[in-house]
């Protein structure tokens, strides 16, 4: 014992990757446990500048052990292409293992993700294309493959012709498309096997001994609460759980084994893709936060929709999760902006309301009450020390912290590990 979770508290983009690499100076092993390469944690440091997908933001630390869980899905290509561009700036993969019960992405769900978006018009979800949803849809449905299967040849050709004829039944018949060919994919994934097989482990025997070894287990979460299938904003969601609940399936550990549960939030609010955003600015707030924190896709290079910190949807995460500690990046992109806004309630038919709605339809009508802050002079990029940051900033953080309802403990103040202010370290 002990482990502790990092989740998004935000739609994502709330710079888990630099967090999880300065949190995992503690940690023996690092894993992830939802979402697929839709998700992108940049980490900068001396080795350079990385963007990753699905190797775990812990992979930096040479003492770490890093795993892909069994929430995660997984395109055998990119995750390859990942540990070939890390090794090629001299990073040890060798400490990465992935589960034998992680989902594979596979070409026809990357074929179907883009079919299903055309087909549903302006209602588009804005999805990454990547294959997520279609590949989650198999694994609930008891249609996909996993790594474990790849190694198993003569069982993987009979499953696989069974799943292709369906899909390409799907793709030709109901989108007239092209349909994939069974002895290619087949092919593909032996060579998928031949790669990855020194990778491919029962994962949660290694989180289950480390605990029992009293080492620390940092869970890192891609994406963001709001976007989780059950709790998010349906049906603008992503299709797996990167709530705090998810980790624990995502990897296989009892809820017994969780000490903490860290909520990643960025001082304003951004979101990709669609959905409602009640604090969204269209204006020229809006794109100066976009252009000064170069708010575009780490996945898709899309930009990304950028608001007021909305603390109504803050304090549903923070409940959603069971936060115990909460910490706060990119304080630094609202430095010079004045005034600055932080979104208390909601208007919603005439009365006010502090509840996150249930419902998409329902927060797309919600309009945000603000409360109003001066903007601060000076500056908190790269600050350090508590004892920098300026009071109104300070201010500020105090504030959000009182509206989330949980202590922030960690404030982010550049991209890279040093420019963090630690008030309390949120592992002991
Ligand atoms: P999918 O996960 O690709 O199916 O996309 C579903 C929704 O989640 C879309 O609105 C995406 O933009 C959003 N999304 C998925 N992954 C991320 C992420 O890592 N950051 C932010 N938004 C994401």
């Amino acid at each position: 014992m002990p482990a502790y979770v990092i989740v998004g508290a935000q739609w994502g983009d709330e710079g888990k990757g630099k967090i999880i690499d300065y949190l995992s100076e503690k940690a023996h092993v690092v894993a992830r446990y939802s979402g697929g390469n839709n998700a992108g944690h940049t980490v900068i440091n001396e080795k350079g500048e990385f963007r990753l997908h699905l190797v775990p933001a812990g992979i930096f630390w040479p003492h770490t052990t890093c795993l892909i869980g069994n929430g995660v899905v997984v395109d055998a290509e990119v995750l390859w292409k990942e540990m070939e561009e890390l090794r090629a700036k001299d990073v040890d993969v060798s400490r990465l293992q992935i589960s034998d019960k992680a989902h594979l992405i596979m070409p026809y769900h990357i074929a179907l993700d883009k079919l299903e978006e055309q087909a549903r018009g302006n209602k588009a979800l804005g999805t990454t294309s990547r294959g997520v949803g279609p590949a989650y849809v198999d694994k609930a449905g008891r249609s996909g493959i996993r790594l474990g299967d790849i190694l198993d040849h003569p069982s993987l050709l009979p499953r696989l012709q069974h799943v292709l004829e369906q899909k390409n039944f799907l793709i030709t018949r109901l989108y007239n498309a092209e349909p994939f060919s069974l002895e290619e994919l087949y092919e593909r994934c032996i060579q998928w096997g031949e790669r990855l097989s020194p990778y491919i482990h029962a994962v949660e025997n290694t989180a289950r001994r480390a605990l029992a070894e009293n080492k620390v287990i940092l869970l890192e979460g891609a994406q963001g609460s709001l976007l989780d299938l059950d709790h998010g904003t349906y049906p603008y969601v992503t299709s797996s759980s990167p709530t705090a609940g998810g980790a624990c399936t995502g990897l296989g550990l009892s809820p017994m084994a969780i000490a903490g549960i860290f909520g990643v939030y960025k001082a304003y609010t951004t979101r990709v893709g669609a959905g409602p955003f009640p604090t969204e600015l269209s204006d020229s707030v809006g794109e100066a936060i976009r252009q000064k924190a170069w708010e575009y896709g780490a996945t898709t290079g899309r930009a990304r929709r950028c608001g007021w910190f909305d603390a109504v949807a803050a304090r549903y995460s923070a409940t959603v999760n069971g936060l115990t500690s909460a910490l706060l990046t990119r304080l630094d992109v609202l430095d010079g902006i004045d005034p600055v806004k932080v979104c208390v309630a909601y208007r919603l038919n005439g009365k006010t309301i502090t509840e996150f709605p249930s419902s998409a339809a329902v927060l797309e009508k919600c309009q945000p009450v603000y409360e109003q802050t001066p903007g601060w002079k000076g500056s908190t990029a790269n600050v350090t020390s508590l004892d920098d940051i300026p009071e109104g900033a300070l201010r500020y953080v105090k504030r959000l912290e009182e509206l989330i309802g949980c202590r922030i403990d960690v404030i982010s103040t550049g991209p890279r590990r040093p420019e963090t202010v630690c008030i309390r370290s949120p592992i002991p």
